[in-house]
């Protein structure tokens, strides 16, 4: 198989080494490696990173196909340095049945670009009434259920769902959205909201939900994860469950801990999402969870709509933004620019973690001899403009049209293989 020598490339922005892929894996690492007969990537000023991991992406296949497919997706994945990504269930139909799972995880694999896991749903059709084979379907790929885009609400559902997911050792997700306080909302309660005449989306909807489910977790095991936590009082939850040591995981979006709810201003249906955009409190909150490991992971909710659900009355917009290609960049900037963090920190909540969590044996690896060649290589300096228009994906819903940024993902490698790869 083919051999590639990435030469002076800097493994998590540290000293720099020549690394030496062949067969899929991480053959050598070292100086003045020996090229022979390999292809040279010139890797100097780059940070190498263990390739992403994305636990909460739409890839819309099957039923929305003219919005995203797994292909384009992959492609997205692939270009914002993902190696594997976890493609939610709310799709038509619904990923309710093992050979759904199965159909999504065969997609990925023989596209080639990324390594796509199926999301089950943790009930039938996201009715939130009947739980799905959550047995079945983890023997087909599936590792995680959730019902996302819904909230499972009814507690007993949840109960019992909770149980199920104990059993067969699996992670549930949960969206956590009291939706009987949420009906028509479509914007963060406070004071833009109310300014601009639009339903709010109160923090105590999501919340509730958290402070619910982590209870049930402390009482009735399982592994929980709490998707897309939006508010500081979520944070405060999370650390309380953490520190009774309840086994709750949780994920912050970029946009959560980049944008507020000030963007909706224009009434621009780019910047309706589920949940909401909130304060700078919130951001705040949610910058110091992921530093002191409250939040686990970043992860995008990439979330593909054409043009006919997005650029409508801002109440009309179907919510969700796109994130895989912007990602890391958005992450580089609040954490790794402003001096907060390291790429070490960016390693671990954006492959590390969620790897972990999900208990994938070959993603999330250090960068060593012998490990499976999944790498991420980052020019922290190359500045560009994000366009909606460039992207991969088939929706250009980017909520950060125009802005520019200064970390880039150069080159994606998937078991050796390259997946993505800008020419200079
Ligand atoms: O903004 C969102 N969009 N949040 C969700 O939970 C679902 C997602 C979608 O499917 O579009
Ligand atoms: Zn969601």
């Amino acid at each position: 198989m083919a051999r590639t020598l990435i030469t002076n490339v800097r493994p998590y922005g540290e000293e720099a080494v020549d690394i030496l892929v062949a067969d899929g894996v991480i053959a050598q690492i070292g100086s003045d490696l020996d090229h022979d007969g390999a292809e040279v990537i010139d890797g100097r000023g780059m940070v190498a990173l263990p390739g992403l991991v994305d636990m909460h992406v739409h890839l819309r296949e099957p039923g929305r196909e003219d919005t995203e497919t797994i292909a384009t997706g992959s492609d997205a994945a692939a270009r914002g340095g993902f190696t594997a990504v976890f493609t939610m269930a709310n799709t038509s139909p619904v990923i309710d049945q093992p050979f759904l799972a199965e159909a999504v995880w065969e997609k990925g694999r023989a596209y080639g670009a990324c390594d796509v896991y199926p999301v089950g749903s943790i009930t039938q059709g996201l009715g939130g009434e009947q739980l799905t084979e959550i047995g079945l379907m983890s023997r087909s790929h599936v590792r995680m259920f959730s019902d996302d885009g819904r909230c499972v609400n009814d507690p007993q559902i949840m109960r019992r769902a909770i149980e199920y997911a104990k059993a067969y050792d699996v992670l549930l997700a949960q969206h956590a959205e009291d939706h009987r306080m949420t009906e028509g909302a479509c914007a963060h309660e406070g004071e833009t909201a109310a300014r601009l005449g639009l339903r709010g989306w109160p923090r105590v909807a999501e919340e509730s939900i958290v402070a619910r489910d982590v209870i049930m977790t402390r009482d009735y095991g399982g592994r929980l994860h709490i998707c897309h936590a939006s508010t500081a009082g979520t944070v405060g939850l999370l650390r309380w469950a953490k520190e009774q040591g309840i086994t709750v995981t949780a994920e912050v979006t970029p946009h959560h801990l980049l944008l507020t709810d000030e963007k909706l201003e224009t009434y621009d249906g780019t910047y309706r999402v589920n949940p909401p955009l909130r304060e700078k409190t919130d951001t705040e909150a949610l910058r110091e969870a992921l530093l002191d490991g409250t939040i686990d992971v970043v992860a995008t909710d990439h979330a593909p709509h054409g043009s006919e659900d997005k650029c409508v009355e801002f109440e009309n917009a179907k919510p969700g933004m796109l994130g895989l290609e912007t990602s890391l960049a958005v992450v580089a900037q609040v954490f790794v620019e402003s001096g907060l963090a390291d790429w070490r920190f960016v390693a671990k909540v954006m492959s590390e973690r969620p790897a972990e969590i999900l208990r994938l044996p070959d993603q999330g690896r250090p960068l060593a001899v012998g490990e499976p060649a999944n790498l991420a290589l980052v020019n922290p300096d190359g500045p560009w403009t994000a366009a909606g228009a460039d992207m991969a994906s088939k929706a250009s819903n980017t909520p950060y049209e125009g802005m520019d940024f200064n970390a880039r993902v150069e080159l994606t490698m998937l078991r050796g293989t390259i997946t993505h790869r800008i020419e200079n």
